[in-house]
């Protein structure tokens, strides 16, 4: 079955006519929007043995001019001159760059947030995601009323028209004995590695800090990362209030209500709380200097923290919010805030230089009527954007064709540095013999362009809408399928598998070394005689 890139997945009633015609056959009549693009099954299913000829194959270690053979969904060998025989598709990519395909730690496919659901579920977001380079995601599994095993139920449900790999990460909304349990369940019968903690969204998502280090502890005992969503949701509702209050209630005032300063106290106050537990802590969509130099500050000192700038954190600035149409501005509404001009240009030159580590999109997307719930007040506007699809073109464009960073560190930064934190390096990740055929073919020299027109998201918006770009992925190749190519999606619901995560992964190398350092430092308890009265 084949998508054509063009034709928008736009309703629901587009996906039943996909699911539909997987279950019926693998018909050869192809209604409007179908075709067929050069495969033994047209079901897609089928194991495919391709020969990538003669591209620079990049690895975060190394370049080098190869080729990649592929078979049975993994790589098998990368090597210049590999010779095949019959019934092997191959693929010429002279001048190109063959890549990992891009993992995106930090995505909400059909979350339930702020009175909706995002608007790409699990076929949608993907088919995005392939359709621009991304071969995996991560997901934030959302407990049921605080229940961790009804979540990760729903979300495994949700999963089941999942069109490539995927994990899971599992915030928590609350504490007991019931979660702490669950969160033990979670990591060794469930293949989940990381905990997500929102310290904003006061009344709905937002834990205070005795429940943050219960969790940080929680985290450290299991090999858990612990992930924060880092602004200061008490002084956040504070300055919602004062908006208000002055008559601001349009998109803007969701950015005057949260200002950079929220963020880096909130993200120096996690930082200092991990370092007294003595375990990692990874910071999610890094929108600000302030939280920035943070993290670089513990990293300095030596503290085990990762930080994950966003696409729109890096590309965006805050102008937008100030748009006098109501659709346009809000459709900018996330949080953190996309912040003023500067902070997007100090957050590139920190994922240059390894300040910060990994580039997430939080896609989180949601369609014009639903951001007009808040056309009222912008409390109400449902938070976030959209960037599955466009992170691989914005980040090549922004960062590689613009010379501020090199091919070898953009794979790093787009894909293996995601598999080293939650522990699936080298199955993904890399193209090593062995590692999962989840590749690209980057065109270093076509262009790209954006558009809510043409992409594949569900929402009616895109926060890029417009922007070109110079690096094209021409061809995904995913679970050593080739899904994407010649501007077409071959996408099949339910092929995607769920990648379970292990625990203690590379951040929690020595940390009981340090625990043992730091108790030896005590000198404590001391033995005290009682002195006679
Ligand atoms: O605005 C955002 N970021 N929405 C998604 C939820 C979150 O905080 O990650
Ligand atoms: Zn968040
Ligand atoms: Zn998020």
């Amino acid at each position: 079955m084949a998508i054509r890139a063009r034709r928008p997945l736009r309703s629901d009633a587009f996906l039943l006519l996909v699911l539909f015609l997987v279950s019926i056959s693998c018909s050869t009549s192809e209604p409007q929007g179908f075709c067929a693009v050069g495969y033994e099954s047209d079901c897609g299913l089928s194991s495919e043995k391709i020969l990538i000829k003669g591209g620079t194959v990049v690895n975060a270690h190394r370049k080098e001019v190869a080729d990649v053979y592929i078979e049975d969904g993994i790589v098998v060998s990368v090597r210049p001159n590999i010779k095949v025989g019959d019934h092997v598709k191959i693929i010429d990519a002279t001048g190109k760059y063959v890549m990992p395909g891009g993992i995106d730690p930090h995505t909400h496919l059909e979350m339930e947030f702020m009175g909706t659901v995002t608007i790409d579920d699990f076929f949608t977001g993907q088919a995005a995601a392939l359709a621009g380079g991304t071969t995996m995601h991560i997901d934030f599994v959302i407990p049921v009323n605080g229940n961790l095993s009804a979540g990760f139920e729903s979300y495994m449900n949700k999963a089941k028209k999942a069109v490539m790999d995927y994990g899971f990460h599992m915030a928590i909304t609350k504490w007991d004995e019931g979660v702490s349990k669950d969160m033990e369940l979670m990591v060794n019968e469930h293949g989940i590695n990381s905990f997500k903690f929102f310290m904003a969204y006061k009344g709905s998502l937002m834990i205070r800090d005795e429940l943050l280090l219960q969790g940080l502890q929680k985290c450290k005992s299991l090999g858990a990362i612990a992930m924060v969503h880092a602004e200061n949701g008490d002084a956040v509702a504070e300055g919602q209030k004062r908006m208000i209050d002055l008559g601001i209630t349009g998109p803007e005032g969701h950015a005057l209500s949260r200002p950079p300063v929220l963020e880096g106290e909130a993200t120096a106050r996690a930082i200092r709380l991990a370092n007294f537990v003595n375990t990692p802590l990874y910071v999610v969509h890094v929108m600000s200097i302030d939280a920035m130099e943070e993290i670089a500050k513990a990293r300095k000192a030596g503290q085990r923290v990762i930080g994950e700038p966003v696409a729109s954190g890096l590309i965006l600035d805050d102008s937008w919010l100030w748009h006098p149409d109501y659709t346009t501005a809000a459709k900018y509404v996330m949080s953190p805030p996309i912040r003023t001009s500067g902070h997007d240009k100090a957050l590139q030159a920190a994922l240059s230089t390894g300040v910060l580590q990994l580039v997430g999109t939080d896609h989180c997307a949601f369609n014009s009527t639903q951001k007009a719930l808040g056309s009222e007040d912008f409390r109400k506007i449902p938070n976030g954007v959209n960037g599955i699809e466009e992170r691989m073109h914005l980040i090549w464009d922004k960062m590689v064709e613009s010379g501020q960073m090199t091919v070898t560190d953009y794979v790093r930064v787009t894909s293996t540095e995601c598999a080293k934190v939650f522990n699936i390096y080298p199955r993904k990740g890399a193209i090593l013999e062995g590692s999962d055929a989840d590749i690209i073919i980057l065109n270093p020299n076509a262009s790209f362009k954006i558009a809510a027109a043409s992409h594949h998201s569900r929402s009616d918006t895109n926060v890029y809408e417009g922007t070109k770009g110079k690096g094209k992925v021409e061809v995904t190749i995913s679970q050593g399928r080739v899904v994407y190519e010649d501007g077409k999606l071959k996408v099949t619901p339910g092929s995607g598998r769920y990648i379970r995560m292990p625990p203690f992964g590379y951040l929690f190398d020595g940390i009981e070394k340090a625990d043992a350092a730091y108790f030896a430092s005590l000198n404590a308890p001391i033995q005290r005689t009682k002195s006679a009265a």
